[in-house]
């Protein structure tokens, strides 16, 4: 019970990796609560957890969410998982796509970063991914939004000391996130990529909450990046 009456916020948890983290900040004795656009998806996220969560609608690529956040009580620790990010070949890609991206997911971390009020000592984790450090033609722009937020979280680290400032990189995960592709194609890249990978598995978004979990609970910790890619970065 490491987070033991420590109230921790997740933006994006109403699915997937953040859906992951309230689950086991909460098992973990945390207050829980869990923010994301869509107040539906909330409820159904809070009835699905076995423990009782709070919800706050909020849309972080929108300057709103920082009068919003700025409102709240301080926070011990608070994750951010949240961004939808459109990928594509460069020379097909609109720049608003782009942006929409960058504002979505570094912007909205940055918003998080600029307003949310949390207590010394607590920390705040991002949420890149492995693209930062491994690019791959077509998935430019993700690449690059993941490299920038390390960059933040590296000086907030210093800004916001002695907040904690941490980002977590996962790999290919198994979430609501890939729904769109049909089942039968997202299980053979599923597959594909395990077979390469030399952990011979893709994550579950409970493996990748446990970063969320030590980026949290381990003082010593900040102005990094934990990297749950299975070994992606090697290959
Ligand atoms: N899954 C992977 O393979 C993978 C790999 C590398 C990196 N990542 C990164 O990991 C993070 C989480 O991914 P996931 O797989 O858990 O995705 P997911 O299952 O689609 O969950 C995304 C969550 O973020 C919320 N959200 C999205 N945009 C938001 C916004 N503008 N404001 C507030 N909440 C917002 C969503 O709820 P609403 O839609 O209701 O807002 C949902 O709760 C993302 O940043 C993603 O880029 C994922």
């Amino acid at each position: 019970m490491e987070l033991q009456n420590q109230r921790v916020l997740v933006i994006g948890g109403s699915s997937g990796i953040g859906l992951a983290v309230a689950r086991r900040a909460a098992a973990s004795g945390a207050d829980v609560t869990i923010a994301g656009r869509s107040a539906a998806r909330l409820e159904e996220a809070a009835n699905v957890l076995p423990f009782p969560v709070a919800t706050l609608p909020l849309d972080i690529a929108d300057d709103v969410a920082r009068e919003v956040l700025a409102g709240t009580t301080p926070w011990h620790h608070v994750a951010v998982t949240a961004g939808d990010v459109r990928t594509g070949p460069i020379r097909k890609q609109s720049t608003s796509d782009a942006q929409s991206g960058m504002n979505a997911k570094f912007w909205g971390a940055w918003r998080v970063a600029a307003a949310t009020p949390i207590i010394q000592g607590g920390s705040l984790t991002l949420t890149s991914g492995a693209f930062a450090l491994r690019p791959a033609p077509g998935r430019v722009i993700a690449g690059a939004i993941n490299a920038a937020i390390e960059g933040l979280a590296r000086g907030l680290a210093l800004e916001l000391a002695p907040t904690r400032v941490n980002v977590v990189s996962p790999g290919l995960v198994d979430t609501p996130l890939w729904s769109a592709l049909p089942d039968d194609k997202r299980r053979a890249y599923f597959e594909r990529t395990a077979a390469a990978l030399p952990a011979r598995r893709i994550a579950t978004a409970d493996d990748i909450a446990r970063l969320y979990l030590t980026a949290m609970t381990t003082p010593i910790l900040t102005g990094t990046t934990l990297l749950g890619d299975g070994g992606h970065v090697l290959i």
